[in-house]
């Protein structure tokens, strides 16, 4: 049986997921501006967590399309669909499954939208060819995930943040996902019949009086379009 992701599931965890998505929201919605995230369309949101932009999607796609969040932690998946039943919100729905193991038999989706999750998987490669296979002809995956993930900085130095910053490195070093997964993902899609459209680095930097509080991310920005 699949462990829930290193990081746990509980309060703490779900509002650091909340602050990060509020951080990082606007290159989400430029990354989907670019990959044609509209009214009506089917959307799967892949490791949604407790779905802070799966609700933002399913605002973009509004009542004629609809937004499948899978995440692996049951605890999220209730989180998301209490929220939905909350919100009065058709369009979206929660299911618990594992990327490795997608419980989605006979569907296809015109967005496959996937943030900060492979990075935490084995198998990638099986992976992509899974979700090229769940995209209708013409249809986009559009991934933001690390690069290098260790480049973050706070200036000055603190000892205290270096030593986390390498013990996470450390845990990340004996496990056997690939937390810098985005600079290995082309070949993969290469080899998934999927091309890519676009690719950025997304950096940031920031003071302490910022909600970016003193740090540089390092995360690459990837449309892929389906061919074929
Ligand atoms: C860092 S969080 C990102 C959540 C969300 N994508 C976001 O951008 O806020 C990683 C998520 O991946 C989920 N996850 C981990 N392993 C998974 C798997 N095998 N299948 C599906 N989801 C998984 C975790 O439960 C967690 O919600």
């Amino acid at each position: 049986m699949e462990k829930d992701y290193i990081l746990g599931t509980d309060q703490e965890e779900l509002d650091r997921l909340g602050f990060q998505h509020r951080v990082w929201s606007e290159d989400a919605f430029s990354l989907w501006k670019k990959g044609g995230v509209r009214q009506g369309l089917k959307v799967l949101d892949l490791g949604s967590g407790p779905g802070f932009a799966s609700f933002d999607l399913a605002t973009i796609v509004g009542a004629e399309g609809h937004v499948t969040a899978v995440d692996i932690s049951q605890s999220y998946v209730d989180y998301g669909n209490f929220q939905a039943k909350q919100r009065g919100l058709t369009n979206i729905t929660f299911v618990q499954g594992s990327a490795h193991h997608l419980p989605l038999v006979g569907q296809q989706f015109d967005v496959i939208y996937c943030r900060w999750v492979l990075s935490w998987l084995t198998n990638v490669s099986d992976i992509v060819q899974h979700i090229a296979a769940l995209l209708k002809p013409g249809g986009v995956f559009l991934v933001q995930e690390y690069v290098q993930w260790g480049t973050f900085r706070i200036i000055p130095e603190r000892p205290a943040i270096r030593a986390v910053i390498e013990a996470c490195r450390e845990s990340w070093r004996i496990m056997e996902s690939e937390i810098d997964i985005a600079p290995q993902l082309p070949e993969m899609f290469h080899k998934s019949g999927l091309q890519i459209e676009h690719k950025a680095v997304i950096e940031k930097v920031a003071n302490p009086k910022e909600m970016v509080v003193a740090m540089a991310w390092y995360l690459l920005a990837h449309l892929f379009q389906k061919t074929h």
